[in-house]
């Protein structure tokens, strides 16, 4: 016998139809909505894979109405599953804000707060004024592939012909892509929590399923390759590594890359790399390339990298996959029909970075590392606050289990009370932890961490 649900009751439980661009119509605070954390709700998807509706308006009534909703008028399920990026939402808030003459300190920020250095700009500005400014080849310029597959030579011992790259608008982009061509639907994919908040979401985007591996700051939020193992599956896809790592600064060592790739090639599964870090070392650590162990490990890795960390280039949008044959072709395939090249005159001054930015890298690492020095030191000193001390990128990762609230919660108060920004933990994954940039002032971060403390006093 079919168990059949009142009518009245699922009315009650849809979400009411909300045409395209309308606001979502809640109780709870737009930011409390956009923090789902993967660890806590594994069987999320699962939940509407079985038809649970409460999120999805898959409804034909409304709750207020029973007016017939046509299916041309509906949202596709696949972006139903997609939670907006929550620092991105922070930031917006922080900026807004400012704008309405608020006194906030923003450490949300996921970008570095230098200028595009001047030599890269005039290089683009230079190849506007040339008329470089029609469609490139989809995977971009051969000029630039080739510059980065000899850069990759150079730096990272890796060895990636130019028809093996395909540069996209920016590296969440370029892993985008990798997800899009590797993974079907039901497949699973491995990430390290705390994690970059977008990996789960693009591999829901590829209708696969993000398996977390929870890492502690005990460990030095680094995960161990017995713990991977336990977790590979079938279904296992694709393992996301990404060292230096965002939220946390911690770096893998070659030692540990190499039992991770002694997993993969064991179990047969790939390694999306995202070195978009790679530049921002600290205490004279040296980055490693996965892909760069052994020839094998290589044909199941695809190598992530950027302009934006390195040569504070964001709003550039460019990014590149480096890949098997195979895996380049696809995703350059992909690229061609979805936004084609990344912007003509963008690359251009990619190229110039690649060429002459090493000196202003270099400055602007040692800038992020005194900043690393002093917030660490600063925060250490605050009682309640455990900050982990990171080896690579311009985040600050930050213990808060000690005082009783949820990382949405001590963010928001924190916001509301003491006009700072920070980024709650929950959004990768951890909500025992707060995420600081310290892509900012030394001024700010003083400033902002005084103010931290005296609200710590108060609560
Ligand atoms: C770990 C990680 N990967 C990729 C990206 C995306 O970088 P891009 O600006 O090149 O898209 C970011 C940006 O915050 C990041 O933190």
């Amino acid at each position: 016998m079919t168990r059949k649900r009142h009518p009245r009751f699922r009315r009650a439980n849809r979400a009411p139809y909300r045409p395209y661009g309308t606001a979502r119509p809640s109780a709870q605070p737009a930011l409390v909505q956009a923090a789902v954390p993967y660890d806590r709700a594994p069987d999320r998807r699962l939940t509407k894979r079985r038809g649970d509706d409460r999120k999805l308006p898959l409804a034909m009534t409304t709750s207020s109405s029973s007016t017939i909703i046509p299916n041309a008028m509906r949202l596709a399920k696949r972006i139903q599953n997609v939670t907006p990026s929550l620092t991105l939402a922070i930031e917006a808030k922080a900026k807004r804000l400012k704008q309405e003459g608020v006194d906030i300190i923003s450490f949300s920020a996921g970008e570095p707060d230098f200028d595009t250095p001047e030599v890269i700009k005039r290089s683009a500005i230079d190849s506007l004024n040339k008329g470089f400014t029609k469609y490139t080849p989809a995977s971009g310029i051969i000029e630039l592939r080739k510059a980065i597959s000899e850069k990759l030579a150079r730096e990272n011992a890796l060895s990636y012909t130019a028809d093996q790259i395909v540069v996209s608008c920016g590296a969440k982009h370029a892993i985008y892509n990798v997800l899009q061509v590797l993974v079907e639907e039901g497949d699973e994919v491995i990430i390290v929590s705390p994690y970059w908040l977008s990996f789960p979401e693009m591999v829901a985007l590829a209708g696969g399923k993000s398996v977390i591996l929870k890492t502690e700051f005990k460990d030095g939020y680094l995960p161990r390759a017995s713990a991977i193992e336990k977790l590979v599956t079938k279904r296992t896809k694709a393992l996301i590594l990404n060292s230096p790592s965002n939220p946390t600064g911690s770096v893998m060592s070659k030692e540990l890359l190499s039992a991770i790739a002694q997993v993969a090639k064991t179990k047969s599964f790939f390694i999306l790399s995202d070195e978009i870090y790679e530049k921002l070392l600290y205490d004279g650590k040296v980055h490693y390339s996965i892909g760069a162990l052994d020839p094998e490990i290589l044909e199941r890795t695809i190598t992530i990298g950027g302009a934006s960390k390195s040569y504070a280039m964001t709003g550039w949008r460019l990014g590149f996959l480096a890949a098997p044959k195979a895996v380049a072709e696809a995703c350059a395939s992909l690229q061609s029909h979805s936004t084609s090249n990344p912007t003509s005159f963008a690359q251009a001054g990619y190229l110039e970075a690649l060429r002459s930015g090493e000196s202003e890298v270099k400055r602007m690492r040692q800038i992020f590392e005194k900043r690393r020095d002093l917030i660490f030191r600063i925060v250490s000193g605050i009682p309640k606050l455990k900050p982990f001390k990171p080896s690579g990128a311009f985040y600050l990762f930050i213990d808060i289990s000690e005082i009783k609230l949820a990382s949405l919660q001590f963010s928001e108060r924190l916001l509301e009370e003491a006009k700072v920004a920070v980024v709650p933990g929950i959004a990768f994954g951890d909500d025992h932890a707060i995420r600081i940039s310290f892509a900012t002032s030394e001024q700010l971060i003083e400033d902002g961490m005084t103010r931290i403390r005296e609200w710590l006093k108060k609560i």
